[in-house]
């Protein structure tokens, strides 16, 4: 007989329930193992395998770099270490637009060398036909819009998207495509805030916001961000839970003393 105790997974469909019965989600990133198990144990709903790894976990300066199989690496640790959340894989760059053979056959490479349980991807009208394809083979699509990083050399600038009247009308009517097309939830990044709560009002699949203020279905923040390991980047919607930054420094700081001035280890740490 199984002494595993039984740990309820979340679904999809949960999340959407969720939106009814106006429960808050809540997601976060993480790209390996240990801290995929910490997070999963705190009680998380979602945990995003980010292609902001490329910036926090491999140092570039966008999220374009990072690759199909560098994601399915990151992806596969996360859900080694997952008891409940359930994981959502982002499609990296390059590995999906413009051609919907090729999305489908990134979608199905990932599902099936990491594990996880969906995938995320960025834009609305012109990736329809690369969602679509995804969803007929029963792969969970979470769509993303508003600031799109991987689209950042058409942009140019990190800053708010959809603050005037033609731009937010597109963001709407493309958060309604992508229900229609079968998403089961959508991120919407740094935009108004009256924007994102009318997108979630008028769609029924849960909003998850980054930068959109408080009235969408639910929130996800880049982890490293919020417990502060990072500490150069300071945008006003990160609200920094710790500061690790600091405490991690002077811990390493210690040890190097401890080692030079030969106080580690000591009597009792030794065989
Ligand atoms: O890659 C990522 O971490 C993301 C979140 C910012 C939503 O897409």
């Amino acid at each position: 007989m199984s002494v595993h105790k039984e740990v309820k997974k979340v679904t999809t469909h949960q999340l959407q329930e969720m939106k009814r019965r106006g429960e808050k989600i809540t997601m976060l990133t993480a790209y390996d193992y240990t801290m995929a198990k910490i997070i999963d144990h705190a009680g998380i709903d979602v945990i995003l395998v980010g292609d902001s790894a490329s910036n926090v976990m491999a140092g570039h300066e966008t999220t374009l770099p990072i690759t199909l199989d560098q994601m399915i690496y990151h992806a596969s640790s996360v859900v080694r270490a997952i008891d409940r959340a359930l994981v959502v894989v982002d499609l990296p760059f390059g590995s999906y637009q413009g051609n919907s053979k090729e999305a489908l056959t990134s979608a199905i490479k990932i599902m099936k060398e990491s594990g996880g349980h969906a995938v995320k991807l960025e834009g609305g009208r012109e990736i329809k036909d690369s969602i679509e394809r995804i969803l007929s083979a029963g792969i969970p699509v979470m769509g993303h819009l508003g600031l799109t990083p991987q689209s950042i050399y058409k942009f140019g600038t990190y800053t708010v998207r959809a603050k005037e009247e033609e731009e937010a009308k597109r963001l709407l009517d493309d958060a309604k495509l992508l229900q229609e097309s079968g998403c089961f939830a959508l991120v919407l990044e740094k935009i108004p805030a009256k924007l994102a709560e009318q997108v979630a009002k008028s769609i029924s699949i849960p909003v998850i916001g980054i930068g959109a203020g408080a009235g969408v279905d639910g929130q996800v923040l880049v982890t490293h961000d919020m417990i502060g390991m990072t500490h150069e980047f300071s945008p006003r919607f990160l609200r920094r839970y710790l500061n690790l930054y600091e405490s991690m420094t002077g811990a390493f700081q210690q040890y190097i003393k401890d080692v030079k001035n030969k106080d580690f280890p000591n009597q009792s740490e030794q065989y």
